[in-house]
C-alpha cells in the first residue's frame, strides 16, 4: 500500500536538508483532523536556518509539489505544515489494497530475521494454571504477529520437566503409587502425591535425602527413575494438550528444561573460564553486585544439583547456536523479573556474540486476580485452566441460548465465543497490568470484549449475505465514502500493518486488541449513521465494500490474537 507519510517525506527531503528517515520521525498525525492528516513541525529547522518556524513553513509550502503524494492541499498553521489527504485517492488505495490481497497486512519486513518466543511452559505433574494461560495467549499472539510480518519464528514450549521436585515425586510414587489412579486423572493425582511427600520430607530428613538421591539417579540416567519420570511427563503432556487444543496453540519446539540436562556442564565451564564462578557455602554462584543486582545467580546448589537458571543459561547457548536469533522473548509473569535479570546478566559471561545478549528480552505480564484476590497454589484457590475454559464455553452457550435459540451449531459457536472471550480478555490491557477476572465483563457483548468484536463481525456478515455479491473496488464511486464515519473506518483499516509493527516494537499485543475494539466501534458508528441497503446503487455498493473490508480486518486481526470468528452468533 502507498505509504503517504513516506511520500511527504520524499518531497520534503528535496527541499530541506534532512534525510527521509529522520523526516519520517518528525512527521506527525495530528490529533484533530481539522489540522490535516499529516503534520510537519518546522521548529526543528528554526535554529539551523535562523528563521522563525512559521516563515520556514511558508517557504516550504511555496516550494513543495504535491503530485503523487496523495495530498490534496497543504496549509500553514503556526510553525506547522499541515497536509490534507485527498479522500478519494486514499479511499481508492485502501479498497484496492484490501480487496486484492488474500491476507491484508501481511508483510516481508521480517524476512531472514529469526525470533525465538519462549512461552506457555507449564510444569509437568502440576496444574496448568491461569498464569500459564496468560503466557500461552500473549506468547501465541506475539508469535503469530511476527510470523505474519515475515519473521522466522520458533515458538518454544520450555516445559518445566526437571528439578528436585521429580526426585520427590518418584519417592512418593515408590511409597504409595498404587493408592492413586494416575492414568484417569494424572495431574490431580500426582499433585496429591507431591503434597503428601512434601509433608513427609518436612518431618523426616531421611525421606528428603532419598528424594534428592532419586533426582541424582535421574540425572545419572537410572532406568527406573527415568521410566517413571517419562511416564509422569507423558501423562501430563497429554493433559496439557487438551488445553492447547481448546486454545489452538502450536509450538515449533517442545524442548523443556530436561533437554538441557547434558548441556549445563558447558555453562559451568564457560563461567569458570571467565573467572566468574565463585564458591559460596558449598554452592557455585555468579556474583552480580557489580552490575547492580544484589542477589547472585546460583549455578550449582550446595547439594550438587543444577538450577532453573543454569538450564536457562544452557538454553541461551543452544538457541543462539541453533536459531541464530535476533530476539529471544521470554513470556512469563512479572514474578520472574529478577530471575531473568540474573540470567541475562550472567549470560554476558558465556562468550556469546553481543548481538545475542542484546536480543534477550523478558516480556513480563501481570497477575490474574480473582475478585477475592490472587489465584495461587499456596492458598489453594487455584483454578484449573481446563475448567475455566469449559466454564467460559458453557456460559457463552447460555447467552447464545437466550439471545439466539434457533442458531445452528451452537456448540461450535459457544466454543469460539467462550474461548475467544478468555483470550481477548488476557490481551485487552497493557500486559504488565494485573487483570481482574470477572465473568460478566469478559462475556459482555456490549463491552470492550472479544464477543463484542465477534458480534460486530457477525453483523457485517449478515449485511453482506443480504447484499449478495461484493462489488469490485475499481468500480466503486469512492466519493460516496467521503463522510467522516466512513473515513474514520478507512483510516483505521489503512493503519492495520503499522499496528502490527507497533506490537513487535513493544512486544505488546494489546495494541492490536485495542485497535480491533476501535475499529469495531468506528464501524458501529458508521453503521448506525449510514444505512447500507439504500436505493442509490453507488452509495450502497460503496458501503458494502467498506463493510466487507472491515470484516476482513476484524477476522485477520482476531486470528492473529489466537481467536476464531463465528459466522453467526
Ligand atoms: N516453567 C516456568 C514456570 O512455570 C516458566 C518457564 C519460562 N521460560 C523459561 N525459559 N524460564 O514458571
Amino acid at each position: 500500500m502507498v505509504n503517504f507519510k513516506e511520500k511527504i517525506a520524499e518531497k520534503l527531503e528535496k527541499i530541506v536538508n534532512i534525510d527521509k528517515k529522520e523526516l519520517l520521525n518528525y512527521i506527525e498525525v495530528p490529533k484533530d483532523n481539522k489540522n490535516g492528516d499529516y503534520s510537519f513541525p518546522c521548529f526543528k529547522l528554526a535554529k539551523e536556518l535562523k528563521k522563525a518556524p512559521q516563515v520556514i513553513a511558508e517557504e516550504i509550502k511555496e516550494k513543495i509539489d504535491l503530485v503523487g503524494t496523495g495530498m490534496e492541499k497543504v496549509e500553514v498553521i503556526g510553525g506547522f505544515l499541515n497536509f490534507f489527504i485527498s479522500k478519494s485517492e486514499f479511499t481508492q488505495e485502501v479498497l484496492n489494497e484490501i480487496t486484492s490481497k488474500e491476507e491484508y497486512g501481511r508483510a516481508k519486513i521480517g524476512e531472514g530475521r529469526n525470533i525465538v518466543v519462549d512461552y506457555s511452559a507449564p510444569n509437568i505433574a502440576k496444574p496448568f494454571h491461569i498464569g500459564h494461560l496468560r503466557s500461552t495467549v500473549i506468547g501465541g499472539a506475539l508469535s503469530n504477529i511476527y510470523k505474519f510480518l515475515g519473521y522466522n519464528v520458533t515458538g518454544v514450549n520450555h516445559i518445566g520437566d526437571y528439578g528436585t521436585q521429580f526426585g520427590k515425586l518418584i519417592e512418593g510414587y515408590k511409597l504409595w503409587g498404587d493408592e492413586y489412579d494416575i492414568d484417569s486423572d494424572p495431574i490431580n493425582e500426582l499433585t496429591k502425591i507431591y503434597v503428601r511427600i512434601n509433608n513427609l520430607c518436612k518431618e523426616d530428613e531421611k525421606v528428603l535425602e532419598a528424594c534428592r538421591n532419586n533426582f541424582k539417579l535421574l540425572e545419572d540416567g537410572d532406568e527406573y527413575c527415568t521410566k517413571l519420570w517419562e511416564r509422569f511427563k507423558n501423562v501430563s503432556l497429554k493433559e496439557f494438550q487438551r488445553v492447547y487444543d481448546l486454545l489452538g496453540s502450536k509450538f515449533e519446539s517442545w524442548n523443556g528444561e530436561a533437554f538441557y540436562s547434558d548441556k549445563m556442564q558447558e555453562v559451568v565451564e564457560l563461567l569458570e573460564k571467565a573467572g566468574k564462578l565463585t564458591d559460596s557455602q558449598g554452592a557455585k554462584i555468579v556474583d552480580l553486585s557489580d552490575v547492580g543486582i544484589d542477589t547472585p545467580c546460583i549455578i550449582i546448589k550446595s547439594n550438587g544439583s543444577t538450577t532453573y537458571a543454569t538450564r536457562d543459561l544452557a538454553a541461551i547457548l543452544y538457541r543462539a547456536r541453533t536459531y541464530d536469533f535476533e530476539k529471544a522473548l521470554y513470556v512469563t509473569s512479572y514474578e520472574q523479573i529478577l530471575h531473568f535479570k540474573q540470567v541475562f546478566a550472567t549470560a554476558k559471561y558465556l562468550g556469546l556474540d553481543k548481538k545475542y545478549i542484546d536480543g534477550l528480552i523478558h516480556v513480563p505480564f501481570g497477575m490474574v486476580l480473582l475478585p477475592e484476590g490472587k489465584m495461587s497454589t499456596r492458598e489453594g484457590n487455584i483454578i484449573k485452566l481446563e475448567d475455566l475454559l469449559n466454564e467460559a464455553i458453557e456460559r457463552a452457550k447460555a447467552i447464545i441460548e437466550q439471545k439466539n435459540p434457533d442458531l445452528d451449531n451452537k456448540e461450535e459457536t459457544a466454543k469460539k465465543v467462550g474461548v475467544g472471550a478468555i483470550i481477548f480478555n488476557d490481551l485487552s490491557n497493557n500486559r504488565v497490568k494485573d487483570e481482574i477476572f470477572d465473568w460478566d465483563n469478559i462475556l459482555n457483548f456490549q463491552g470492550e470484549t472479544g464477543p463484542y468484536i465477534q458480534y460486530t463481525y457477525v453483523r457485517i456478515k449478515s449485511v453482506l449475505e443480504k447484499a449478495g455479491e461484493i462489488p469490485n473496488a475499481n468500480e466503486i464511486n469512492v466519493e460516496k465514502l467521503n463522510d467522516d464515519y466512513s473515513q474514520e473506518v478507512l483510516k483505521l483499516i489503512y493503519n492495520f500493518q503499522d499496528i502490527l509493527v507497533a506490537v513487535t516494537e513493544k512486544e505488546e499485543p494489546s495494541i492490536l486488541s485495542r485497535y480491533l475494539i476501535d475499529l469495531s466501534k468506528a464501524y458501529s458508528s458508521f453503521y448506525n449513521e449510514n444505512k447500507i441497503m439504500v436505493g442509490d446503487e453507488e452509495l450502497k455498493n460503496a458501503r458494502i465494500i467498506l463493510s466487507y473490508a472491515t470484516a476482513k480486518v476484524l477476522k485477520e486481526g482476531t486470528k492473529l490474537l489466537g481467536m476464531e470468528m463465528p459466522d453467526k452468533m
